[in-house]
């Protein structure tokens, strides 16, 4: 069976000091799920990274972004030997708001994946199509050109610790999340992409998360799913109770 993995991406949210209250309340509960093979984590700033990893023994600890160089002149951005000199293990790459706002293109993620397999460093690779995109139709068009282009020249050996996020723009902070039986068929899609480009048995191990507007209320019957093994969290993961509760109803 697969492990499952649920991670608050908190995006611009949260000062240093608002981090290391949090992860406090949280370790106690990271730890009971890591016992049932649930693994809880976060995505804080860059800011906040190292109190972080600091604060925490049971946490995933990710980053929101990196930079695909090692060093040099690219003013605001951060390299992954910086992120593994914090301890840093995981990075979320491709969300839509740095595709959106920042440009990212499935180009520049897969020299960020690359980046990571040669540093060492797990990706959440996140995919998913635009409101327009999914009324023309586009949705399984478009998430297997990000797979494509995402992955292009990564190894099986490398992509079978990778995790996808499927993350439909259109359900991201709006409220409206994508139905169960939704999430699954793209999530079941995503496999057989995996499936096609690698083999049966790295499909069988990649780990699938769904996210858009997941809440206490509906996390279960998301996990509850065949090819969906977590959530990618935003909103819901900002407030102590609401992260504590939607972690409670898994
Ligand atoms: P919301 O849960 O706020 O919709 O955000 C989802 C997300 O973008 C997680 O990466």
């Amino acid at each position: 069976m697969r492990r499952k993995i649920v991670v608050g991406n908190w995006k611009m949210n949260k000062t240093n000091e608002e981090t290391k209250v949090f992860v406090k309340e949280f370790e106690g509960i990271a730890k009971s799920l890591l016992e049932r093979k649930i693994i809880v984590g976060i995505a804080p700033t860059y800011l906040s990274l190292a109190t972080a990893v600091k604060g925490s023994k049971k946490l995933l600890i990710a980053s929101q972004n990196v930079h695909f160089k090692e060093n040099g002149a690219y003013t605001g951005e951060v390299s992954v030997p910086m992120l593994k000199e914090l301890k840093v293990k995981w990075v979320i790459v491709g969300h839509s708001e740095r595709r959106q706002y920042f440009n990212e293109t499935n180009e520049t993620c897969n020299l960020k994946l690359k980046a990571l397999v040669t540093g060492g460093l797990n990706p959440i690779y996140c995919v998913g199509e635009t409101l327009k995109e999914f009324e023309d139709g586009l949705t399984k068009e478009v998430i297997k050109n990000q797979l494509v282009e995402g992955l292009k020249d990564i190894e099986a050996s490398a992509v079978k610790s990778f995790v996808i996020a499927y993350e439909p723009v259109w359900s991201i902070g709006t409220g409206k999340n994508a139905s169960k039986e939704i999430a699954e068929d793209i999530c079941a899609y995503i496999r057989s992409i995996i499936r096609k480009l690698y083999s049966k048995a790295i499909s069988e191990r990649v780990l699938i998360q769904y996210g858009g507007s997941v809440k206490p209320e509906n996390v279960k019957e998301y996990l509850g799913q065949t090819n969906i093994d977590g959530a990618l969290v935003g909103g819901a993961s900002l407030k102590v109770d609401s992260f504590k509760t939607l972690l409670e109803n898994i």
